[in-house]
């Protein structure tokens, strides 16, 4: 069943150089989760932070921190952003050959483990592991920066698989990352999705404006 919606900063968009304030000022303006990217140069071109950075934001926040690793391989580096603080763990469909492994590993942990698929992957192709997941992400962009434009053509995708969470009948966060503003928001979840990951769209105007712009995509204003 469709959640009401929550709303995950991805802090790849915050100020690099004053962490874990921006992590204290989106919780304290209505954030849900903390979206964390993780990125590797390698399963995406880009480089972001790593377990070590994970551990020192901990203390800032008691939010669910939603660690989004976009890495390969990715069995290594779990217990690393577990014992970091990780809420729920996000592995990448394509990061792996035995994907089902890796969840399981996120799961022998104690924490919640997500799937994510790229643009190219379709929905089906996940569809066995489906039962096992807290958590499933959709990428409505190409991984690897912020501030892209969103990909229409995923909503179908999220749409399979908000009929296929429900009839399973469990309670499994159905997410979207990219591209995810105040015009695209309200299409998202019309589709199905129930946590909006918000880069550029949260942390625009600064501080003062965390609050707003949070409420905006919530569709409270
Ligand atoms: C992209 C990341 C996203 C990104 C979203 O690979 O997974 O979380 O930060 O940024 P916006 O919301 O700006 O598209
Ligand atoms: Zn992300």
């Amino acid at each position: 069943m469709q959640q009401p919606v929550r709303i995950a900063p991805s802090i790849l968009s915050a100020d690099f150089a004053r962490l874990g304030e921006e992590i204290r000022a989106v919780d304290e303006a209505g954030a849900d989760y903390i979206h964390i990217d993780v990125m590797d140069g390698h399963f995406v071109p880009n480089l972001t932070i790593g377990p070590g950075v994970v551990k020192a934001l901990r203390p800032h926040s008691h939010k669910v921190f939603d660690v989004h690793l976009m890495i390969s391989p990715v069995d290594p580096y779990i217990e690393a952003f577990a014992e970091a603080g990780a809420d729920i763990i996000t592995v990448h469909a394509e990061a792996e050959a035995d994907i089902r492994a890796t969840i399981e590993r996120i799961k022998s942990c104690g924490k919640k483990a997500g799937l994510s698929i790229k643009p190219a992957t379709p929905a089906d192709a996940i569809w066995d592991l489906l039962g096992d997941l807290d958590l499933v992400l959709v990428m409505t962009v190409e991984p690897g920066f912020g501030g892209q434009s969103f990909m229409e053509d995923q909503l179908e995708k999220v749409e399979s698989l908000r009929a296929r969470v429900d009839a399973l009948g469990t309670p499994i966060d159905l997410e979207v990352d990219g591209g995810i503003d105040r015009e695209t928001a309200p299409r998202a979840v019309a589709a199905g999705a129930d946590v909006l990951v918000a880069g550029s769209a949260t942390f625009r105007g600064g501080a003062a404006a965390y609050a707003d712009n949070i409420r905006r995509l919530r569709g409270e204003i």
